[in-house]
């Protein structure tokens, strides 16, 4: 459990509206994010249910994955953070370096884009993930490969076992996301940030990853923060979806009603700027309702 647990605490932003109970969610207020005397971040609000997938869209360089970085406590140097990030019972702005880094990978983990970039090239697939189990769960050397072999047999990774040997070179891209989730996930946190999961990998390997996302926000409980610019993917599997501009949240809402009834013009601009694949997901969306 975790310290900063206070039991009876309320808890602010962790049972939003149609969260599910038993995970756990956060909320950002008035989050903003400055580096070098410019503004990135302007003041972003944000419910992110528990236990549910809340999509960030926007377009290139309106402030997503500062966002989740700021949420995983890694803004860029000499970047100066205000507002607050609520998360059981406290604002993550406010903690200690040593309570950061105790809920960093552990509580709060991140799947980057490149999923090669988060791997190391030297080190066993093996090595790399159980050293980081070991080290936030203080499991011995076997129950942290068993523990791991598991998840990469449930993220069908083709023979667990074997590819605990292997090097990540060793590995398709997709196979490597699937890899890096297993990873993200194998310290049972209670919230994943995934930034654009599956915007380097061809499309029929995409589904597979965002299917897989869906099954471990159902099946655990897991809160996900989907972030892509891509609307397609982002109707298809986001339950909210929040639109950023310019470091903002422009329009945030259930996702059918945020894909079919946009109400901010810089929504329905990006909607028409991609009709062919949203009309797609519209389809898919609709058909999984
Ligand atoms: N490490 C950094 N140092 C300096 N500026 C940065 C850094 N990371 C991002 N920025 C700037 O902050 C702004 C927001 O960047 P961010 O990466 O959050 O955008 P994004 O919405 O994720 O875009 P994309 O869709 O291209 O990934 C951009 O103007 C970007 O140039
Ligand atoms: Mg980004």
């Amino acid at each position: 459990m975790s310290a900063l647990l206070v039991p009876g605490h309320d808890v602010r932003g962790a049972t939003p509206i149609g969260g599910r109970p038993g995970s756990v969610g956060l909320s950002l207020e008035r989050l903003t994010l400055s580096l070098d005397g410019r503004t990135i971040l302007d003041g972003v609000d944000l419910e992110v249910a528990p236990g549910r997938i809340t999509g960030l869209a926007g377009e290139s360089g309106s402030g997503k994955t500062l966002t989740g970085m700021s949420i995983m406590g890694l803004p860029p140097e000499r970047s100066a953070l205000g507002g607050a990030i609520h998360y059981r019972g406290s604002n993550l702005l406010e903690l200690g370096g040593r309570q950061r880094n105790a809920l960093r990978g552990r509580e709060i983990a991140m799947v980057f884009q490149d999923p090669a970039a988060s791997l190391h090239p030297m080190m066993s697939i093996g090595t790399q993930l159980t050293d980081h189990v070991r080290h936030h769960l203080g499991l011995s050397k076997k129950t942290a490969r068993d523990r791991l072999v598991g998840l990469l047999g449930e993220v069908r990774v083709p023979d667990p076992a074997g590819a605990m040997r292997k090097y990540p070179h060793q590995f398709s891209g997709g196979q490597l996301q699937r890899i890096a989730i297993a990873g993200a996930i194998a310290c049972e946190p209670h919230v994943l940030v995934a930034d654009e999961p599956t915007t380097a990998l061809d499309v029929t390997v995409q589904a597979g990853i965002l299917h897989l996302l869906r099954n471990l926000c159902d099946d655990r409980g897991l809160t996900i923060i989907l972030i892509t610019h891509d609307l397609g993917v982002m109707s298809a599997l986001a339950d909210t979806i929040a639109v950023m501009r310019y470091g903002k949240v422009v329009e945030v809402g259930d996702r059918a009603d945020v894909i079919q009834r946009p109400a901010h013009s810089y929504t329905r601009s990006l909607i028409d700027a991609l009709p062919d694949r949203v009309g797609a997901a519209r389809t898919f969306a609709m058909e999984a309702e």
